[in-house]
């Protein structure tokens, strides 16, 4: 049994995602850990909201609500909706936590211990307008390296560069839209990334297997310009985690707190102690997980986010855990993703264009997106969602090869042999074929799920949904009946046992329609089908079964067209 460790990129607090967000991190990091736990591994599955920060405080301001206030809320319902798409996080934490206030000060004063920090009193955007300094998001401006309208003063959307406020060409404050800002002085922590580009270099020249798009966006900023530059690692905001060296004060840094891009990974560490505590264990039980010198040398570490995240977690989250000279777990395996557009354009928070985990529950349940995003995740380029896909989809893949086998064979056998599974006949030629089939795209299929190649998975799931079909199709048990029933009992005895192996291999893309059909088959054995002519053995001569009502409805034409122009315009 492994240990698996697995993060995904924590979503910021400022409303809800839309399914683009949910495809690039959180969804397809639930499938690895659902079919992790599938095989047996052990699984540390964690995520958490992001709430530091200007994002934090725009939206709170927005909401007419205190920060705090908006947070918990927020959370609230991101953890809801979480719970809809059946992420099975073992634990879904918050960055401002008490824990993460702890450990990121405790991290800042390592860094400092080993002489990676450095004060700097530097130039900082200041609004005369607002009366207080603009940090990240607090401006906008056109972004000096290509050129792109609305870059964000800490990094720009279009081409992922990492920017300063004071890069920005043609800034404004997007508090009030005033363009009447001066340069002021203000001291601030860097982090002398510089210092440690060797190091950084070195480890990521060591990850061979990494995916390309990974590795290509971090060599890209490891020698952006010349080189790695020292980031700011402390703003003028309110909201955040107060600059502390350890527990100690930090002279000179009062009133300020830290980055929001330095304390979100380092809740990936805290949220596991908050699991700890949630759980009433102690530290040793989060430890095991993260600390190499406590138990973790033995874990694998994935993680799972946007291409937009990866230079934080290449370089400036391995720099903080490289430069604490502490015996922290780094990541071991990063995947990560395009991005998904929709309809045409692209998916966008800030004007509210697109699905959002909410509106997109409210019109069908979790599997039908969870199936369509895996299956056209964004993984070798950037993706587009449109509703005449996702239509095609839903009732090809989903209602005619899955629901339709499913059903036809319980409805077929209760029909013509009762309540429980048929003992005539024995496997013959084609049993026997169906059985190597099956066998050998089973293998296929866990070598890509093991890989984290979500959509060559997807497509293998769905050959074995449709060799199950073609057998029936030849073996035609409904024809045969009428000559050699004995015959006709053997088929469907497989058939209902290839049902219960499709609810045990499909259960990380389609959680509740496999706990439909083992539910149908009055079944709780979800043992991994490692041996395919055994699995297919597992339900015996006379256990009961029932008929489950269908697993997926069709998408009709008229739905399809009214989503379509619900979701044509901006969500308020
Ligand atoms: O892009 C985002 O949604 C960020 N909130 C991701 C942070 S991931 C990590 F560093 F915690
Ligand atoms: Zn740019």
């Amino acid at each position: 049994m492994a240990r698996i460790l697995i993060t995904s990129a924590i979503p910021y607090i400022n409303g809800i995602k839309h399914l683009g967000n949910l495809v690039g991190s959180q969804l397809p990091a639930d499938l690895f850990a659902r079919y992790n736990r599938a095989l047996g591994h052990e699984v540390m599955f964690i995520c958490a909201t992001d709430e530091h920060g200007t994002p934090a405080e725009l939206a709170a301001a927005k909401a007419g609500k205190p920060v705090e206030a908006y947070c918990a809320e927020m959370h609230e319902v991101q953890k809801e909706l979480a719970a809809g798409f059946r992420l099975s996080f073992d634990h879904f934490g918050r960055s401002s936590s008490q824990r993460n206030h702890r450990l990121t000060q405790h991290f800042a004063g390592k860094l400092a211990e080993n002489g990676l920090i450095r004060e700097v009193s530097e130039k900082q955007v200041y609004s005369i307008d607002d009366g207080r300094f603009l940090p990240d998001r607090y401006i906008e401006g056109t972004c000096p390296n290509c050129g792109y309208d609305s870059a964000r003063g800490d990094q720009c959307d279009n081409c992922t560069k990492q920017l300063d406020p004071t890069d920005l060409i043609n800034p404004h404050s997007t508090i009030s839209g005033s363009t009447n800002l001066e340069v002021r002085e203000t001291k601030h922590l860097y982090l002398m990334q510089r210092s440690l580009r060797d190091k950084l270099e070195a480890w990521i020249d060591s990850k061979t297997d990494w995916p390309i798009l990974t590795t290509s966006i971090a060599k890209k900023w490891l020698n952006d310009g010349d080189g790695l530059q020292d980031r700011g690692i402390t703003r003028d905001l309110h909201w955040g985690i107060p600059v502390k060296k350890g527990d100690a004060p930090w002279p000179g840094m009062e009133g300020k707190v830290f980055y929001v891009w330095f304390d979100a990974p380092i809740e990936y560490i805290a949220c596991t102690a908050e699991w700890a505590d949630a759980n009433g264990l102690g530290d040793d039980a989060w430890q095991r997980w993260w600390r190499t010198d406590k138990g973790a040398a033995d874990v694998t570490y994935y993680q799972f986010m946007g291409k937009d995240n990866v230079p934080f977690h290449t370089l400036s989250f391995p720099a903080t855990i490289l430069g604490s000279g502490e015996p922290w777990k780094l990541v071991d395996y990063l995947k990560s993703f395009n991005y998904l557009n929709y309809d045409g354009g692209q998916f966008s928070t800030s004007r509210g264009r697109g699905v959002f985990m909410d509106q997109a529950l409210q019109v069908l349940p979790a599997d039908y997106w969870r199936w369509w995003l895996l299956s056209h995740a964004p993984e070798s380029s950037d993706a587009e969602f449109t509703w005449e896909n996702f239509q095609t989809s839903v009732n090809k893949d989903l209602a005619d090869v899955l629901g339709n086998l499913v059903s036809r064979v319980t409805k077929f056998a209760k029909s013509k042999f009762g309540d429980t599974i048929p003992a005539g006949g024995s496997f013959g030629a084609q049993e026997t074929a169906l059985i190597a089939d099956l066998g050998a795209r089973l293998r296929d299929y866990e070598g890509f799920m093991a890989a984290m190649e979500v959509r060559k998975a997807a497509a293998e799931l769905r050959a074995i949904w449709v060799i199950g079909n073609e057998y029936l199709q030849s073996a035609a048990p409904w024809s045969v009946v009428k000559t050699d029933p004995e015959q006709a009992q053997a088929m469907i005895r497989l058939a209902l046992n290839l049902i219960r192996v499709y609810a045990v291999v499909s259960a990380p893309f389609i959680p509740d329609a496999s706990a439909a059909m083992m539910a149908a088959l009055n079944c709780d054995d979800w043992s991994w089908p490692h041996d395919t002519s055994a699995a297919l053995r597992t339900l015996p001569a006379g256990h009961g079964f029932a008929v489950p009502e269908n697993l997926f409805r069709k998408i009709t034409d008229e739905e399809r067209a009214d989503w379509q122009s619900r979701f044509a315009g901006i969500r308020a």
